[in-house]
């Protein structure tokens, strides 16, 4: 049987939720992953160190009890944060980043911040502390199509920060355009992106034709196809850049399949299997391990893992559902075939 053994893979981008849907999800994420970067976006907002080291007692609390797994805390950037909670979180071990939400611009982020003018000294002072800022990339003007806000983000704001903060460590997040793509390449090596299952795997046709399809829809929204052929080139390319960042982001199924159905795509109960699909697709799986094992956890500055992972080549069907009675999660490509699988985590 065809097996494909990595170094364990780490999720730079996840959302697990809190109280009983993060019973429900963790456990996939903690089953592949050893660590993961954990969104701030609950309800309220992850915005003080001292909510974020709660949320990570909660976390610890739902692993299970057979596996490794280390949750990496995000701070949510609002107009209010202040610099003396930059410096706390700089000086707090297991607090990695800071992520910046444009207010309104998708699940959560209504605390966001709208004048990113009026953050420039927060975002000095993560330049000074050197902690990475992670961005939600795109504009929340209504006039802006929607298929648009990410380029019209990096047009009119991205490269401004950049240019302003040449040295804060800015992770791109989820992104899913050639110009992305190309912004990043062109920027200086404290740029980076994570790129989604979903971007890789599907383009808005999926979303869209022949019925609307809820479970497709997440924010940034599924591109036209050559935006996917671009996200695919970087995530197989080699490029340090470009990382794994699942943005797992359970809801609900009545809350998706719904007449305002919420953003977001629950892949974590097969995150490397999508991967793994997406990466053979473009006779690329030798470049797989680089991009979910290896080139996140440089950019985070933390050691690479030691402990393996194997694939195996074995075709299984996605099920319909995940989750309990109360807490139904349809899965992204529910009833679909995957080929590949994640056997437990290999023996020490
Ligand atoms: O689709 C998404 N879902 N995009 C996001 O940016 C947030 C996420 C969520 O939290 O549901
Ligand atoms: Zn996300």
């Amino acid at each position: 049987m065809k097996t494909l053994s990595l170094i364990q893979p780490d999720d730079w981008h996840v959302h697990v939720r809190n109280g009983d849907l993060l019973k429900t999800v963790l456990p996939y994420t903690a089953r592949q992953f050893a660590r993961a970067i954990i969104m701030p976006n609950l309800k309220p907002p992850v915005t003080t160190v001292a909510q974020a080291l709660a949320y990570r007692a909660e976390i610890l609390q739902a692993i299970p009890s057979d596996v490794n797994f280390t949750p990496l805390m995000t701070l949510y950037l609002t107009p209010q944060t202040t610099l003396s909670e930059v410096q706390q979180a700089a000086a707090t071990e297991s607090i990695h980043a800071f992520k910046l939400y444009p207010a309104g611009a998708t699940t959560n982020s209504e605390a966001g911040v709208n004048d990113l003018r009026g953050i420039f000294p927060i975002l000095a002072a993560l330049e000074k502390y050197d902690m990475p800022l992670l961005i939600h990339g795109e504009v929340t003007d209504e006039s802006c199509d929607i298929f648009d806000r990410e380029r019209v983000f990096i047009d009119t704001q991205l490269t401004q920060i950049h240019h302003q903060f040449p040295a804060l460590r800015i992770v791109l997040e989820h992104v899913t355009t050639t110009e992305a793509v190309q912004f990043v390449q062109a920027a200086n090596t404290n740029v980076a992106a994570t790129i989604t299952p979903q971007h890789l795997l599907f383009n808005r046709n999926a979303l869209l034709a022949g019925g609307l399809r809820p479970h497709f829809y997440c924010l940034p929204v599924l591109k036209r196809e050559p935006h996917r052929q671009a996200l695919l080139a970087a995530a197989t390319s080699g490029n340090p850049k470009f990382f794994l960042g699942t943005d797992s982001a359970p809801h609900l199924s009545a809350l998706k399949e719904n007449a305002c159905g919420c953003a977001g795509c629950f892949s974590a109960f097969a995150a490397l299997e999508f991967y793994a699909a997406a990466f053979e697709d473009a006779n690329a799986l030798d470049k797989l391990e680089g991009f979910a094992s290896f080139y996140g956890a440089d950019f985070y500055r933390l050691p690479r893992n030691t402990q393996t992972i194997t694939l195996v080549k074995s075709a299984w069907q996605i099920p319909p559902v995940y989750g309990t009675a109360d807490i139904r999660i349809t899965p992204l490509q529910a009833g679909e075939i995957l080929q590949w699988q994640m056997q437990s985590p290999d023996a020490l």
